[in-house]
C-alpha cells in the first residue's frame, strides 16, 4: 500500500515507518523536522520536509504519490506547553490536522490512522479505563486531540473517509540493539529522564509527588513498548473501513508507580540511580491504566514485549549508545 506517516522522523513515527517499511509498504514520510530526526528515518522511506497542515501541499503530495492510506502522528505533545501556549497546540494539532483532512478527501484519501491520546480521557474514576469511559481533558493538549476525533465522524458521513484514533497510553522502549529510540528535546517522559540521570546526564530524577493515594504514594501509569505500538497501526490501517470511526486504547493492562519504574530502572542499570521528590504537578491523575481488551478482540492486537523489564531493558540499549541522542 502507498502510505503517508505524518510526525515520521519523531520517536514513535520512525517505529511505524520502519514496520511499515518492513512489510514492504510505499512509505512517504511528511515531517517538518520541527522536533523530528533525519537520522531516525528508514532509509527505505521517501522523506519530504514539509508542514502537514499546508492544505495545497498535502493535496498535491497525496494525489502525486497515490496514497491511500495516512497515518497522523504529527503533533505537538507537550502536556505543560500546551497550557502555557495553548494557540500552539490549538494550531498544529487542531487546525493543521483538519487542514490534512481536507487535503485528504480532495485527494480522495480514505484511510487514516490518528495519534490519540489517554490524555483525552482526563480523570477518569475507574480503572482500567475502557473507550466507553467518559472524555474529559483536563489540558489544551488532551483537549484538541479529543476535538480532532470529534471532528472524524462529519467526514466520514460526508467524505467516505474511514478512520481509526488510537489512543495511546504512555508509550516506551526502543529497538533491542539500540539503533533507535526515544530522543524528545525538551525530554518530559518518564524512562528517558531516568536514563539519563543514570547516566550522570542530570543531578537526579524528580518524584513529582509520593502522597497520591497509591501504594507507595507515587503515580501509576501503564507503559507499552513502541514495537508493539507499531504492530497495532498495521492492524489500524488494514481496519480503518470507509465510512466509519472506531478508537482503541493502546496499554498493557498493567499499572506501574514511578517508584518501581525507578527501582526496576537500577535492575537493568545494575546501580542507584539517585532520586528527589518534587511537589505534585497539577493534572497527573493518580492512576492511568488502559483496558486495551478492545484492541486485543477486534483487531486481533497481541502484545509481545509488555513486559517493564523488557521495556527498560530497550530504553537502556538506546541510551547507552546515544546518550546525548541522535
Ligand atoms: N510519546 C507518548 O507517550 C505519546 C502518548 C500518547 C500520544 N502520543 C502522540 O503520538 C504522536 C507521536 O508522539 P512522539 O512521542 O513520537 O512525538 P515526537 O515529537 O517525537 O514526534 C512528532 C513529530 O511530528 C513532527 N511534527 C510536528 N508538527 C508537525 C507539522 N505540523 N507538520 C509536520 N511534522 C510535524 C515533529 O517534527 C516530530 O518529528 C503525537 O501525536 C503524540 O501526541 C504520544
Amino acid at each position: 500500500m502507498n502510505i503517508c506517516v505524518t510526525g515520521g522522523a519523531g520517536y514513535i513515527g520512525s517505529f511505524i515507518v520502519r514496520r511499515l517499511c518492513e512489510l514492504e509498504h510505499r512509505v512517504t514520510v511528511v515531517d517538518d523536522l520541527s522536533k523530528g530526526h533525519m537520522e531516525a528515518v528508514d532509509p527505505r522511506a521517501h522523506f519530504i520536509q514539509a508542514d502537514c497542515g499546508d492544505k495545497r501541499a498535502m493535496a498535491e503530495l497525496l494525489a502525486g504519490r497515490r496514497i491511500e492510506a495516512v497515518v497522523h502522528m504529527a503533533a505537538s505533545s507537550l502536556v505543560g506547553e500546551s497550557v502555557t501556549a495553548p494557540a500552539k497546540y490549538y494550531r498544529n494539532n487542531l487546525i493543521a490536522s483538519l487542514s490534512l483532512l481536507d487535503a485528504m478527501a480532495e485527494a480522495k484519501v480514505s484511510r487514516l490512522v490518528f495519534s490519540s491520546s489517554a490524555a483525552v480521557y482526563g480523570e477518569p474514576e475507574r480503572q482500567p479505563i475502557a473507550e466507553d469511559a467518559a472524555t474529559v481533558p483536563i489540558n489544551p493538549y488532551g483537549r484538541t486531540k479529543l476535538l480532532f476525533e470529534q471532528a472524524l465522524p462529519d467526514f466520514a458521513a460526508a467524505y467516505g473517509l474511514g478512520a481509526v484514533c488510537l489512543r495511546y497510553f504512555n508509550v516506551a522502549g526502543a529497538l533491542p540493539d539500540g539503533t533507535l529510540g526515544e530522543d524528545h528535546n525538551p525530554e518530559s517522559h518518564l524512562i528517558p529522564l531516568v536514563f539519563q540521570a543514570a547516566l550522570g546526564l542530570r543531578k537526579s530524577i524528580t518524584i513529582f509527588g509520593d502522597d497520591y493515594p497509591t501504594p507507595d504514594g507515587t503515580c501509576i501509569r501503564d507503559y507499552i513498548h513502541v514495537l508493539d505500538l507499531a504492530d497495532a497501526h498495521v492492524l489500524a490501517i488494514e481496519a480503518a473501513e470507509a465510512g466509519q470511526v472506531a478508537a482503541f486504547n493502546l496499554g498493557n493492562g498493567d499499572g506501574f508507580s514511578v517508584r518501581q519504574v525507578i527501582e526496576s530502572a537500577q535492575r537493568v542499570v545494575g546501580r542507584p540511580i539517585p532520586t528527589e521528590i518534587g511537589p505534585r504537578r497539577p493534572g497527573d491523575p493518580p492512576v492511568l491504566v488502559a483496558s486495551s481488551e478492545k484492541i486485543a478482540s477486534q483487531l486481533g492486537w497481541d502484545p509481545a514485549r509488555g513486559d517493564i523489564e523488557m521495556i527498560l531493558d530497550d530504553a537502556w540499549a538506546f541510551h547507552q549508545s546515544h546518550p546525548k541522542g541522535y
